[in-house]
């Protein structure tokens, strides 16, 4: 591993598997494990820093002064790469959808502090960014600009998110995540174990692509576990909550002190909820859920 790489990996706490000690659960005698991914670092937490590891040794072999991105103005992605970049003395920039917000949100206000250069850009610019998949690949850039696309989407992140398959211990029924891209599932899937359902929970609306794009980071692999993404609990789309979701996240943070955030895993969990109680999960069963972080995204969205 680069040097600076290693001292950034220094600054990283383990990511433990608790179990989720719920009556309800216990009722449907169906057994809930979560994978505390966002323990691992305050700002590069959750799935960030498995899917980025391997991009970021990938851009220093390639000798890169500077990193460049795209995502939208609450971007988890763009946030931790704000800050990956400053740690390991890379310029970071980032095309961010639509037009420059009056008053910037905490996250791009941390951007610019972590020295990113913020770039708003059109939605029809920023649909055309989505064409660039390799980290030569962006026109009008120099060789030392690597190009990572929108959510660290690379064949590169599957490797770093393999890593957390291989410190659960545990044997189980289900492992479960949240899907944006869906990379994170693609990277759980090239280390999942062949006796386990690898089960993905769309965060987004109309998200029939996902399938085709986790089998594209595959890349002709075919996973021994068997796979589905589980499209109903998006919550009417990216970013969209309601009054029951909250309920459910409250709920949920009374009972464990673990705190959720509105995008991804308390859709994820809501989702897991409901089909525990549909019967989905057999009695006995044990799944594991990942917890993918995203906490700072709760500033704007949570109103904390
Ligand atoms: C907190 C959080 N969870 C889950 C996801 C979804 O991950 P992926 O895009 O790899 O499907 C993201 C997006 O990267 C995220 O920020």
């Amino acid at each position: 591993m680069h040097p600076k790489l290693r001292a950034l990996q220094t600054q990283l706490q383990p990511a433990p598997l608790v179990h989720i000690n719920c009556p309800e659960l216990q009722h449907y005698g169906v057994e809930l494990w979560l994978k505390r991914e966002d323990l691992i670092h305050p700002i590069i937490s959750g799935n960030k820093w498995r899917k980025l590891k391997y991009i970021l040794q990938d851009a220093l072999d390639n000798d890169a002064d500077s990193l460049i991105s795209m995502g939208g103005a609450w971007s988890n992605h763009l946030h931790a790469l704000a800050y990956t970049g400053a740690m390991l003395g890379l310029q970071t920039t980032a095309f961010i959808r639509g037009e420059r917000p009056p008053q910037l949100s905490p996250s791009l206000q941390d951007m610019l502090t972590w020295g990113m250069r913020l770039d708003f850009v059109s939605r029809q610019d920023f649909q055309q960014l989505r064409q660039y998949k390799d980290w030569n690949s962006l026109p009008n850039h120099s060789n030392t600009a690597y190009w990572i696309p929108e959510g660290g989407s690379s064949a590169l992140a599957l490797a770093g998110v393999g890593e957390l398959v291989e410190e659960i211990a545990l044997a189980y029924d289900y492992l479960v995540v949240p899907c944006g891209t869906g990379t994170t599932l693609a990277g759980l899937l090239q280390r999942a174990p062949a006796q386990a359902t690898v089960l993905g929970f769309a965060a987004l609306k109309n998200s029939g692509f996902l399938e085709a794009e986790v089998c594209a980071l595959l890349n002709g692999t075919i996973p021994a576990a068997p796979w589905q993404i589980n499209s109903s609990y998006h919550f009417g789309g990216f970013a969209k909550t309601s009054l029951e979701l909250h309920q459910f996240m409250s709920k949920f943070e009374a009972l464990t002190a673990i705190a959720l955030e509105p995008i991804y895993t308390s859709k994820m969990l809501f989702g897991v909820y409901e089909l525990v109680r549909q019967g989905y999960f057999k009695r006995g069963e044990r799944i594991i859920a990942i917890h993918t972080g995203g906490l700072q995204g709760r500033r704007t969205l949570h109103g904390s």
